[in-house]
């Protein structure tokens, strides 16, 4: 199977069905539950269900945002999050994309992160590096003073004098696509709340990109062992080791 063609062919149609609705309130409308209890609104419905129509004939192990697990017993998962950054959808907030992920026996082995307003589509094969529309991608080198991260915690933590710039964007999987290509220099939450829907694909192409990815510990961040739609996860990404000790002093 070529996955890479496959997750983009899929994130063209998303595209293409759901881009009429960007900033408008029709796309909002609640029309169900996902399994981890977020709502689901009619742009999340519109584009898992373009997932779908695709994944399903193939019989492979499919973990969607909306949808949850459906188990075929399959060597292949694929982890989806159609639309990451729905909220800033449907209010006009031009940050959001499509995550696609692809592991084989439970192990990282493709993932697509691609973002419909620019077009932008980062992508990594485990073991073969991470590219930026067919460009070899990197994390930023560290330096302290020019550091700009992201994060999301429910404690009151105090780093915006402690690193350049704090962006926080409202879309988990395309930010985490930010520190591999270099925009940004790391990115953790530990309310915990992002799910491995919204974080698969680009913590493949984090790694591939040379970032540091770890729980709120600092020690080497796992996904459970059963990939699903439920579980959520404290994690850090950053670029230099240097950087994850000032988080992890930070948050501790
Ligand atoms: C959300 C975004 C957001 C993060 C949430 C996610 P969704 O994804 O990634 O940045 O803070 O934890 O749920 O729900 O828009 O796909
Ligand atoms: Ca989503």
């Amino acid at each position: 199977m070529n996955w890479n063609e496959l997750g983009l062919k899929i994130a063209k149609e998303i595209e293409k069905d759901v881009m009429p609705y960007f900033g408008k309130k029709e796309g909002a409308k609640i029309v169900g539950y996902s399994p981890s209890g977020d709502t689901t609104e009619l742009v999340d419905r519109i584009s898992e269900d373009n997932v779908l129509k695709h994944l399903k004939p193939l019989n492979v192990n499919i973990v969607s945002e909306e949808t949850g697990t459906i188990d075929n017993n399959s060597e292949w998962t694929v982890v989806i999050d159609p639309i990451d950054g729905s909220f800033n959808f449907t209010t006009g907030f031009p940050c959001f994309g499509f995550c696609f992920a692809v592991f084989k026996d439970n192990n990282p082995y493709y993932g697509l992160t691609y973002e419909f307003l620019t077009k932008n589509t980062y992508e990594a094969f485990a073991g073969k590096g991470a590219f930026l529309n067919g460009e070899k991608i990197k994390v930023k080198e560290y330096n302290e003073k020019e550091a700009v991260i992201s994060y999301y915690s429910r404690k009151n933590l105090n780093l915006i004098g402690k690193v350049r710039r704090v962006r926080i964007m409202g879309a988990f999987g395309i930010e985490m696509a930010y520190v591999a290509r270099g925009a940004l220099d790391g990115i953790f939450d530990i309310r915990p709340y992002v799910r491995t829907t919204d974080i698969a694909s680009s913590y493949i192409i984090c790694k591939e990109a040379g970032a540091i990815i770890t729980d709120e510990n600092g020690d080497e961040f796992k996904f459970k062992f059963d990939l699903n739609a439920t579980d959520r996860y404290n994690i850090i990404v950053a670029n230099d080791e240097k950087l994850l000790n000032m988080i992890l002093e930070e948050i501790k």
